[in-house]
């Protein structure tokens, strides 16, 4: 049995999903295509040719799954707003009937006790504001300001908890460096310039949920990792610096009022379009941060590497690795929590995403069977106890994800969900760690 005595009594209980990877229903009531429609619909980018076109099909089975958030006992849910739905092109057009399906999910979320938690940006920006730039652009974050505002004008009587972004490192980097995701670029200049306006649109929207919904708690989703060189070696030792510039400096510094870090402008050479007040609003005041933790980063220095960061990762050395496959290393999630709290200052964390992703099967009796993933969960969570029973002010804990879903290039491949989906006849069977999340939760609450 896990110890989790040292969890606050009001800890909040989540499970986390994103709009693109459950929604399905591409094209309804007004939807038009985002950055990974069209990625996903590019031969030989996602593993099997699969696509999000129809996903869990959650925009329609919408009350199932809310039933499942309710058997699993979630105090919160984090879920994605698509901006496609919202704002569909690059005119400014509001779609009314996208702002109805969320508008729908917070009333029933509320009359089930559940708090809704909203990121406004996991990913989908619209193929239309790409066509026009993109993030490199600054006009992107202009117009994710007045897409925010709708947003919070339809919702923001009754959602307090807003997330801005999710993973901003994922759409800068892995979008417009590695290549590997949407928009599928491999330019480090249109990478950092990504980075900046993707932190000038979380600023810009911080403003606009400031003024438009009383009572906001405000975050941002950050995607960290512990960094630890592959060798004693110095060349390793600068490696591993940069590493921590890239997967987390640059994306808490300028958040946190340190500005960007000297160190990484440099490696990337690359000259902000910095323009007067920008590093105010992003910098502005937040309620909380939220840390996505999967796994730690081994890296050695690889000069050949391409311009910027210059290292490459190497397989984690523990006994344990998922289907991703990521190395399984609880630990790093205790030392990312203190390192925000002693190093950062932060005063209020949510673990907004956390799982795993394993070959799960339903066996012969209708169930699913996946004791490394319950193993997974209650490792970490433990982790988060023992990072506040030493000082994190750690409010929550979001499973990553409620339910098996679209995992970008890696397609359908991968589960990570709680919940088991057969995406041929789009039945839901909880899995062992989804009882095990469930017992866990009201053990808590019932101490
Ligand atoms: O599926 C993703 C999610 O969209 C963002 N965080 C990591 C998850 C697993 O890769």
């Amino acid at each position: 049995m896990n110890d989790l005595s040292a969890l606050p009594d009001d800890f909040l209980w989540g499970a986390a999903t994103a709009a693109y990877q459950i929604e399905g229903s591409a094209d309804a009531d007004g939807r038009a295509p985002s950055i990974w429609d069209t990625f996903a619909h590019t031969p030989g980018r996602v593993a099997g040719g699969d696509t999000g076109d129809t996903a869990c099909d959650h925009y329609r089975r919408w009350p199932e799954d809310l039933g499942l958030m309710r058997r699993l006992g979630l105090g919160a849910y984090r879920f994605s707003i698509a901006w496609p739905r919202v704002v569909p092109l690059a005119d400014g057009r509001v779609n009314p009937a996208g702002l109805d399906f969320y508008d729908r999910l917070v009333d029933a979320l509320l009359a089930a006790g559940i708090t809704p938690f909203p990121t406004l940006y996991h990913w989908d920006l619209p193929q239309a504001q790409q066509d026009r730039g993109g993030w490199p652009v600054r006009a992107s974050a202009e117009r994710f300001a007045e897409y925010t505002a709708v947003v919070a004008a339809r919702l923001g009587d009754r959602v307090t908890h807003w997330a801005t972004l999710n993973e901003p490192l994922c759409s800068a980097w892995i979008g417009h460096l590695d290549g590997a995701m949407a928009p599928g670029l491999t330019d480090l200049t249109a990478a950092v310039r990504a980075s900046y306006h993707l932190h000038l649109a979380h600023g810009l929207a911080v403003q606009v949920l400031r003024e438009s919904v009383r009572g906001a708690q405000i975050g941002i989703v950050n995607n960290l990792s512990t960094v630890e060189p592959a060798s004693g070696s110095e060349a390793d030792l600068a490696a591993a610096v940069r590493a921590d510039g890239h997967i987390n400096r640059w994306w808490l510094d300028p958040v946190l009022g340190r500005g960007y870090p000297a160190d990484m402008l440099d490696a990337y050479g690359v000259e902000l379009p910095v323009r007067d007040g920008d590093l105010e609003l992003i910098s502005a005041p937040l309620d909380w941060l939220g840390l996505n933790y999967y796994f730690r980063q081994i890296v050695a220095d690889d000069p050949g590497a391409g311009p910027g960061p210059r290292f490459r990762q190497v397989p984690g050395p523990g006994p344990e690795h998922t289907a991703m496959p990521w190395e399984v290393h609880a630990p790093g999630l205790e030392e990312l929590l203190l390192r925000l709290t002693d190093e950062y200052g932060v005063e209020r964390i949510y673990v907004t995403e956390n799982g795993s992703a394993y070959r799960d099967t339903v066996g012969p009796d209708g169930s699913v069977h996946d004791p490394e993933r319950t193993a997974y969960l209650e490792r970490h969570l433990a982790a988060c106890a023992r990072a506040v029973a030493k000082g994190a002010p750690l409010a929550g804990y979001f499973a990553w994800s409620l339910l098996d879903n679209f995992e970008w290039a890696y397609g359908y491949d991968k589960r990570f969900g709680l919940v088991h989906v057969d995406y041929a006849t789009q039945q839901r069977t909880l899995k062992t760690s989804g009882r095990r999340y469930a017992e866990l939760i009201a053990a808590h609450r019932a101490r």
